[in-house]
Formats: C-alpha cells, structure tokens, sequence
C-alpha cells in the first residue's frame, strides 16, 4: 500500500502514522522493528544534518530494502531547506519529501514549494509545505518555551491553493525538543484549518502531552514527528552501556537500540 493510501486511512480512522527521525543503523532498526511487531505503519526522517551522516542513498537503499521484504516504512527528507537538497533526495528513491520554506518570505515560499511539487509529482512523491514556523531545536532545552506565532488561515489557504502540496506542517503549538514547560497546543486553530485538503502534520511531538496528542489527532492531524525522546532515549542507553568495561559497538549499542523500540512502540500506541 502507498504512504499515500497509509495517510488517507489514517484520516479517515482518526489516527496519526509517526515520523521518527534517525541517523543511526541501531536507531533505524529499532523504528522498524517496533512498526514491524505491532503491524503499524511509520515514516522514518532525515533532516539535512542526518541524512549527511548516514547518506542519503543509503537510507533510501536500506528502506527500500525493508519495504522489499514486506514493512510498511517509508522515507522522508525531514525540513529540506533548498531545492537541490531535496531533489536529490527525490532523485535516490525517498518516498516523500519536506519542503521547509517556512523561513523565506511568503511568495518565495510559494513559488519554490511550487516547483518542488511539480519535480516531486512527476516521479509520484509526496510533498510536505510548511507555512509559519515551528520554533526550537530537538534537544533536551533547560529554558522557556519559545514562542509559537499564529499564521493566517488565508495565508494557509492561499498556500495550499498555489502549491497543491499533499501534506502541510503548521505551528500548532508544538516546538522542537522539550523545554521547562509542556507546549500548549492551539487546538481552536487546529479545527479551523482541519477541512484544508492536505494531510495536517506536527512537529515537534516530542513533550507534548499524551492527552493532547489523542485530541489533536482527533481533529485532524494526521501525521506527527517525533525526535528529541528518541534521541534521549538512545543516548540513555549509550550512557548506561558506557558503564561497563564492553569494547564491541553491538553490545555497546544494544540498549540505545532497545530504548529507541520501547519509546517508538509507547508513540505507536497513542497515535494509532
Ligand atoms: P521533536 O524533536 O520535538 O520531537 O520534533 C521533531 C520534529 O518535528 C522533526 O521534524
């Protein structure tokens, strides 16, 4: 089945398919184990800075390769930032792709998620626009919230009619990474923009709370990307492992490998 067909059963149910980001071996089979045992579908990201580390053919090979054998994965380029990143990422068989214009102007945003689009449906990928910005970064912050500014629904709506893109991120709320306080998410905007044609995607999962994430799934939000728990669940691990006198990676990062799956299946079960 198609990521595609994935997102509009997952509408239609009232569920949400999880994006987890990686840039490791370990944390890439520990999504895909977790999607494999409980039968759920996931797309797995990465941001510019992941796919460098771990190459970006290779993560579409190995994806490719699961998808082969029969998993419901997929492969997205998480907010690329420029045009040739992301045909590129296109061009070596990622399965959707993240257009982040949410820093340009609102017409410069407009006319390269455009031409993003017309590339990517030719070779029939899917195409994520933002518009607004999502703030923060995917660490463990020890400071406030940053804010989360409002956008226009004409501006969503002019967007969308202009680029024809299949998924749209929005400031909803959430930031990326966790910070002092759990975000609050802007539920009244979330209804108003819930009847636009593109699938509703929220950054920034991470720290949002569980009750929260239940309602906003309800009213529409249809994918949901998840990074900085998984990375914090990874280095826990990797801490703890360090504790020992192991010399051999496999047993050094067998623990990272297990606490991604574990926090990977917790995510699955809320959003499905
Ligand atoms: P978190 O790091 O807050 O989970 O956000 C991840 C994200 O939105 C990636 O696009």
């Amino acid at each position: 089945m198609s990521l595609k067909r994935h997102l509009q059963k997952a509408r239609k149910d009232k569920k949400a398919i999880g994006q987890f980001n990686f840039s490791t071996l370990d944390q890439l089979q520990a999504i895909l184990s977790s999607s494999v045992s409980l039968n759920i579908p996931v797309i797995v990201g990465t941001s510019v800075k992941e796919a460098t580390f771990f190459g970006m053919a290779e993560a579409a090979t190995l994806v490719g390769y699961y998808q082969k054998k029969g998993a419901k994965i997929y492969l997205n380029l998480d907010h690329g930032r420029d045009i040739e990143t992301v045909k590129k990422a296109i061009d070596v068989g990622y399965n959707m792709v993240h257009f982040d214009g949410s820093k340009m102007d609102f017409e410069a945003n407009i006319k390269d998620t455009k031409r993003v689009v017309s590339y990517a449906h030719k070779k029939g990928i899917l195409v994520e626009g933002e518009v607004g910005y999502v703030p923060g970064q995917s660490a463990m912050n020890k400071c406030d919230l940053p804010d989360v500014d409002v956008v226009a629904i004409e501006d969503v709506v002019c967007f969308v009619k202009n680029t024809n893109v299949d998924l749209i991120a929005l400031p909803f709320g959430s930031v990326h990474g966790i910070y002092s306080q759990a975000p609050k998410i802007k539920f009244k905007f979330l209804k108003d923009v819930s009847r636009i044609k593109p699938f509703l995607v929220l950054h920034g999962g991470s720290g949002v709370k569980d009750d929260d994430i239940k309602k906003a799934i309800k009213l529409g939000i249809t994918k949901i990307n998840v990074n900085t728990e998984l990375r914090m669940a990874w280095r826990d691990g990797l801490k703890q492992s360090l504790k020992s006198s192991e010399y051999a990676p496999y047993s050094l990062l067998n623990k990272s490998r297990s606490n991604v799956e574990s926090r990977v299946k917790e995510k699955l079960l809320i959003f499905w």
